[in-house]
């Protein structure tokens, strides 16, 4: 307990005293909003279903109903549930310091949380795509006389995430990258770190020189980079972040 809370102050300063900060999340910091994360044992995604089933255009042409209505389950857990505490003390860091958030998520939890600097590499789940062109589509184009329902050019629509096998869009993940390779800290929160290209975000960081810090209730593929690992959930550990942050800004 002594040793964390010493991390924490460690991380309060190196974050109050940085010019550029760049956040990177992952489905672990929306666990306690009760979205199930991929990986983890038992509960994660990936344990139970296969992602070349459900998450890859091959999979969603062999099988769209199944595809289009795992996706409608999880976005019926994503409207049903809403933000939680650390979501909001990002989006209240945003007041205080120059910080960049860069997210695996598709939930949109960190915008709906009130952070303005948001960078979605992975999509939204809550947004259709035409499966053929790739555009964004509003509901009343839909026509819904059958599932998945269709766009008007005759494809299926699809979720508005990245498949495995597809590009991340590349402006967002030229941004991303960009602001790894200057920032002063970069801080991992809740991923396992094991998809690229997003788990490249915090080497980037390291090779710049950033100091790095990780929230995660466990060890990652990435720990091993860390000048700091604040061992916990991400809904407690980054709210006391926060409290600390504020009490050297006020
Ligand atoms: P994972 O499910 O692979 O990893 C979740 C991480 O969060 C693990 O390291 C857990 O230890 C940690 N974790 C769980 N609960 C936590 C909590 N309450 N507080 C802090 N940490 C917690 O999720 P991601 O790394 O985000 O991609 O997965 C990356 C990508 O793989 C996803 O964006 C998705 C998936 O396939 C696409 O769908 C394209």
């Amino acid at each position: 307990m002594e040793k964390l809370t010493k991390q924490l102050s460690i991380a309060a300063e190196k974050l109050s005293q940085a010019k550029q900060i760049v956040v990177l999340t992952g489905a672990g910091i929306s666990a306690e909003s009760g979205i199930p994360t991929f990986r983890d044992a038992q509960v994660g995604l990936w344990e139970k279903y296969d992602p070349a089933e459900l998450a890859s255009p091959t999979g969603f042409l062999n099988n769209p109903k199944l595809v289009w209505d795992w996706y409608e389950y999880r976005r019926d857990i994503v409207r049903k549930n809403s933000p939680n505490p650390a979501h909001y003390a990002l989006a209240e860091m945003q007041n205080f310091l120059n910080l960049a958030v860069v997210t695996q998520n598709v939930d949109a939890y960190h915008s709906q949380a009130g952070s303005k600097k948001v960078l979605e590499l992975h999509g939204r789940i809550m947004e259709n795509r035409c499966f053929k062109e790739g555009k964004l589509l509003n509901d009343i184009e839909l026509d819904y006389s059958s599932i998945p329902p269709r766009c008007s050019c005759g494809s299926f629509a699809r979720p508005g995430v990245v498949w495995f096998g597809e590009s991340l869009p590349s402006d967002t993940l030229e941004q991303a990258f960009s602001l790894a390779r200057n920032c002063d800290v970069c801080l991992v929160i809740g991923t396992a770190g094991v998809v690229q290209p997003a788990a490249s975000i915090p080497v980037y960081a390291k090779n710049s020189k950033a100091f790095l810090i990780e929230v995660n209730n466990q060890e990652s593929a990435l720990t091993y980079l860390m000048d700091v690992f604040l061992e916990g959930k991400a809904g407690e550990i980054v709210p006391k972040l926060m409290e600390l942050i504020k009490s050297k800004n006020s």
